[in-house]
């Protein structure tokens, strides 16, 4: 849930760590911090409550020398944002500062320890007690740091990705990685470190993604000579990647598939607003290589290399959180009418506590955009030690989810900054048909011609969603006249009942109105007490399914005097009649219908948290992953 960034190489370090907390500030926001090494042998280290700009400013009259340095953007765990829980911290000694993305379970123990040796706190955090531990370690264990880091993690119970800077050995970044993330970047005589690979792609494609429980010594001496040509620098440079427990490993260098224009906003005022138009293209890209409109086929490698798992699975557990399980409740509705195979959507943070039932023959589905929610992570933990199969439906590569899954599907729609996820969302509802699809024609559970008819559907999509987004100043001007409510209901049946849900959590995180999604029989059974003319009721009422049923549902809002914005397909004259507002989607398969009738929602939320001037990118107590319980 926090960004952290570390460099060391030829150029001065502070201009690059300061742009890649910029490229991490979607992570988390709460406070930002920097420690540099200067030529002089100084750590300096610097802190600000708020965003990165905050930082810059505090920085703005300070000693920002040195080519070695390590900087943090926060999503706080524990103690509250401000300036002393900032991160880096330092040890003791002020010799040591360190900077960390996780939760240490175990942090009270090891702090009680600490100060029954004479060790005092300046702050609230466990981050704090771990370089202090180190610093405790090397010390009294007579050990270099790369060890005394190894030993002191053998007693962290909990997550981390860190790396810690020592004023005694300006050539050295020691890094470390246990259920978050952490990437390393080689350049040209300079490494980097970082959460992700956004700060890294603008200076190498060259990365290597470091393991749970591995430990990395980044060594960089740059050494200028008397020579003729004044200026030409001698590096010595190496990189050494070992286990806690000091077991070797080959680094394994991947070349990264990001490009910088794809973090750019291209022109759009949001990363969100940019996000949901990219998703014609980004389904496209999704379905490219997989869905074949020509030979009427769809081809997923995760399936086919694991064609039996999903055969003779008498049950497919699927566990996410957020935007990822309405995209689940979706592949429920999917999954059952063309495999008819048994479906259980389960929250990750429900299920990884409740002792659920996981039998060997499970097919287990982990739904995440990031890849590093650590509750999803938990929950195929769980169900991988109790034999299950895990399947995992993710956006990044080499993330912590897809790295423990037996299989899966990368969704490929390029990184997604904006936190309110859209393009990720379309994308995984289409990963997530397409398996349906692949597993309902080898069982024999569909008809072909069922089959047939949604594929060539599916390659229609990217061009139908491009007909909505045409309506976007339509919406932009309508959402505005609702920016006064203070509460929503978003109502759907079948396969647009998560549609609703997922509206309303688009309007929620964003705008900060209250919005509620719900089944639209549900209406009758309590929240229709709710309805007023305060109170906008959004439906999605495509003409398919149950369409008629819900009609009725609109009238009896009506009835009660409720304004209505409703989601119809084009040419619906019947609800024009009787709502307040229509948006209309172009016809397609009911089992479709979500990804065309998501698009206003993502919309109109967008919009009307612009004109309440929300932070739509970085909304408040939000960040884009979470990577913490
Ligand atoms: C969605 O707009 C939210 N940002 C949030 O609900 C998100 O979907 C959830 O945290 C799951 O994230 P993941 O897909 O990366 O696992």
């Amino acid at each position: 849930m926090c960004g952290i960034v570390g460099y060391i190489g030829k150029r001065k370090a502070y201009p690059i760590l300061i742009k890649g907390l910029h490229r991490l500030e979607y992570r988390g926001y709460d406070s930002a911090g920097v420690a540099l090494i200067n030529p002089q042998g100084q750590l300096n280290v610097y802190k600000a409550k708020g965003k990165v700009a905050e930082l810059e400013t505090f920085c703005a009259d300070k000693d920002i020398d040195g080519t070695i340095g390590i900087a943090h953007t926060r999503w706080a765990t524990h103690g509250e944002p401000n300036t002393q829980n900032a991160h880096p911290h330092y040890s003791e000694s002020e010799r040591l500062a360190i900077i960390h993305n996780g939760i240490i379970e175990n942090y009270a123990v090891l702090k009680a320890g600490l100060m029954q040796e004479g060790y005092t706190f300046k702050s609230d955090t466990d981050t704090e007690v771990l370089v202090q531990l180190i610093e405790y370690t090397q010390v009294n264990r007579h050990v270099d740091l790369k060890t005394a880091v190894q030993l002191a993690l053998q007693q962290v119970i909990g997550a981390y990705a860190i790396v810690v800077l020592d004023k005694d050995n300006p050539d050295t970044l020691i890094a470390a990685r246990k259920g978050s993330p952490l990437v390393v970047g080689i350049g040209e005589d300079e490494y980097f470190l970082a959460s992700d690979a956004t700060p890294i792609v603008e200076y190498t494609d060259k990365v290597i993604y470091i393991e749970d429980e591995e430990v990395v010594s980044l060594k960089l001496r740059v050494e200028s000579l008397e020579l003729k040509e004044v200026g030409e620098l001698k590096v010595e440079s190496s990189i050494d990647i070992t286990t806690i427990n000091n077991v070797q490993k080959t680094p394994e260098i991947k070349r990264l598939e990001l490009s910088l224009s794809q973090l750019e906003k291209g022109g759009y005022p949001h990363f969100m607003l940019k996000e949901i138009f990219e998703q014609p293209r980004t389904l496209a890209d999704s379905m490219r290589g997989r869905v074949n409109v020509r030979q009427d086929n769809i081809a997923l490698s995760g399936f086919i290399d694991n064609k039996e798992r999903f055969l003779n699975a008498k049950r497919i557990i699927i566990t996410a959180c957020g935007t990822s399980w309405h995209a689940g409740l979706i592949a429920m509705y999917a999954i059952e009418e063309f495999a008819q195979i048994p479906v259980e959507v389960e929250y990750s943070s429900e299920f990884r506590y409740r002792k659920p039932v996981i039998n060997k023959d499970d097919v287990v589905i982990a739904i995440s955009q990031s890849g590093e929610t650590a509750d999803t992570l938990a929950a195929i933990q769980l169900a991988k030690q109790k034999g299950a199969f895990i399947f995992s439906i993710c956006n990044v590569v080499g993330a912590s989810i897809p790295r423990v899954s037996d299989s899966g599907c990368y969704t490929h729609v390029g990184p997604e900054i904006g936190v309110a996820s859209t393009k990720a969302f379309t994308a995984q509802v289409t990963a997530l048909t397409m398996l349906a699809l692949c597993i309902g024609r080898e069982k024999g559970t569909m008809s072909e011609e069922q089959y047939l008819s949604v594929v060539r559907e599916l390659g229609q999509i990217p061009q139908k969603i491009e007909r909505v987004l045409e309506q976007n100043k339509r919406i932009q001007d309508f959402a505005k006249t609702f920016t006064y409510a203070q509460n929503f209901i978003y109502l759907g049946r079948g396969y647009n009942y998560p549609v609703a849900m997922e509206g309303a959590l688009k309007l929620k995180e964003i705008s900060y109105i209250h919005a509620e999604g719900y089944p639209a029989a549900e209406m009758k059974h309590g929240p229709i007490a709710l309805i007023s003319q305060e109170m906008p009721v959004v439906v999605v009422a495509p003409r398919c399914g149950t369409y008629e049923k819900v009609v009725s549902n609109i009238q009896e809002i009506k009835a009660r005097k409720g304004r209505v914005i409703a989601v119809v397909t084009e040419g619906d004259e019947l609800v024009r009649k009787i709502a307040d507002y229509v948006i209309e989607v172009p016809e397609t398969e009911e089992c479709l219908t979500p990804l065309l009738t998501v698009i206003p929602l993502q919309l109109m939320a967008y919009h009307i948290a612009v004109v309440k001037g929300c932070d739509v990118d970085q909304p408040r107590n939000l960040a884009k992953s979470v990577t913490v319980e």
